[in-house]
């Protein structure tokens, strides 16, 4: 009979999943799905090593992973400045994560800032942000986001400025603040850098 520790070994590292304190929808786990695919077809294409796709869909799991909490919650696990009730599902689930043993900062920070953007971002926190805008399920503009997805393993960084651009514009057209982070992250992408 096989023992758990040698079934442990057979495989080299865990397959992202969602995390057990998630608290989302039906249809809110079947947008995530769509991400992850997304994400995992552009890791392919972009001959992305194991342990960095491994990242990518870590974040993709724990992003909308608190998307449909009670307010109560979000706002316990948020300080005040992120203003508006939809954007605290993000830093709620990067604090969750964290006390729950995720310890890596770049995929904390993708989770954290996936609604409004980050300059101090690593590729995981693009990725996700490309991924969660270009996802197919999404019913806008299907034409024009399928060539977009399409070009992001050749020229992700174009991709990004450009869904940024689309992003930040329909914040503007809302009429919701910036915080702090977007600004930097538009000046980032603006100034190329
Ligand atoms: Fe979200
Ligand atoms: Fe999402």
């Amino acid at each position: 009979m096989l023992t758990s520790a040698w079934r442990r070994l057979q495989v080299p590292s865990e397959v992202p999943d969602f995390p057990e304190w998630t608290q989302a929808t039906p249809e809110r786990r079947a947008h995530v799905e769509r991400v992850a695919a997304l994400a995992n077809s552009w890791a392919d294409a972009m001959n992305t090593p194991a342990q960095e796709r491994e990242r990518w869909l870590r974040a993709v799991y724990l992003h909308d992973s608190l998307r449909d909490a009670p307010l109560e919650l979000l706002t316990s696990l948020t300080d005040d400045r992120w203003h508006w009730p939809s954007l605290l599902h993000g830093p709620a689930a990067a604090e969750y994560a964290a006390r729950h043993g995720e310890r890596d900062r770049g995929v904390l920070d993708a989770v954290r800032y996936h609604s409004v953007g980050y300059a101090g971002w690593d590729v995981v926190g693009r990725m996700l942000y490309l991924a969660d805008y270009l996802e197919p399920g999404r019913e806008f503009r299907d034409e024009e986001r399928r060539d977009m997805a399409a070009r992001v393993p050749r020229e992700p960084r174009v991709v990004l400025k450009e869904v940024a651009a689309e992003r930040l514009h329909w914040l503007v057209t809302s009429g919701w603040p910036f915080i702090a982070e977007t600004v930097e992250f538009w000046n980032a992408l603006a100034r190329g850098s």
